[in-house]
């Protein structure tokens, strides 16, 4: 089984992906939490050149490559052995993420994002949970926590805008997979909506 959490920068997916960990490993589930960009060492340094630095710094079309390298690696690495081993994979951000942040900011590139996918990485997960939430509120939480890996929330309100509106139009696209959670609540409440949501695509 393999999850993976999507939505704009702030809306919860890294505290989810954590609460849902450790639901099913208090279930006595063996389950390998990652993240991306990121989740095996290399592309661990990929992640450093891609959220450091100026806007600017890259064109869609490199950050596709950039962010497709790492996938590959994550997945070679990483992914692909857990799931081998039986193990539940959760990851915090996909491909859903590239389809959305490089494939719809700057000019429609979804067509080149979703080639580059069937070539180099060919697998979706088996449960998508969208952590909706109002782009006003998850780029304020965003912001709040001021760390270095801000590249994309400096591109400002109106593309956290678009992509929420991306993002639940992917959830429509793909809806057996998705699932699309109200964010905009206490974090416990829906840390319960995903973990029983969870448990029956588990079961
Ligand atoms: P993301 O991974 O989507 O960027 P995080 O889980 O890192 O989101 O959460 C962003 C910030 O908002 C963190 O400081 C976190 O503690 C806080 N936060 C997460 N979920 C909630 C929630 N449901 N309500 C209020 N604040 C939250
Ligand atoms: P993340 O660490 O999840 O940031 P946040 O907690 O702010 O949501 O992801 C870092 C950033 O990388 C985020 O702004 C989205 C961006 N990103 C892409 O642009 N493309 C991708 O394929 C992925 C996986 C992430």
């Amino acid at each position: 089984m393999f999850i993976s959490f999507e939505g704009i920068d702030g809306s919860g997916k890294s505290t989810q992906a954590r609460l849902l960990a450790e639901a099913l490993r208090a279930e006595g589930r063996d389950v390998l939490a990652t993240r991306e960009p990121g989740g095996s060492p290399g592309a661990e340094e990929i992640r450093r050149l891609v959220l450091e630095g100026d806007p600017e710094r890259w064109s869609a079309e490199t950050e596709i490559l950039l962010f497709t390298a790492a996938r590959r690696d994550h997945l070679e690495r990483t992914i692909r052995p857990a799931l081998a081993a039986g193990r539940i994979v959760i990851s915090d951000r996909f491909a859903d993420s590239t389809r959305m942040y490089q494939g719809l900011t700057r000019g429609d590139l979804r067509a080149t994002v979703d080639a580059l996918h069937a070539m180099m990485i060919g697998i979706e997960p088996d449960l998508t949970f969208l952590i909706d939430i109002d782009p006003v509120e998850g780029l304020g939480r965003a912001l709040a926590r001021k760390g270095h890996e801000e590249r994309f929330e400096d591109f400002g309100i109106g593309m956290q805008l678009r992509m929420r509106v991306g993002f639940l139009a992917l959830a429509a696209e793909f809806p057996a997979r998705f699932r699309v959670v109200n964010g905009a609540r206490p974090p416990e409440v829906v840390a319960a909506e995903v973990a029983s949501l969870a448990r029956a695509a588990l079961a």
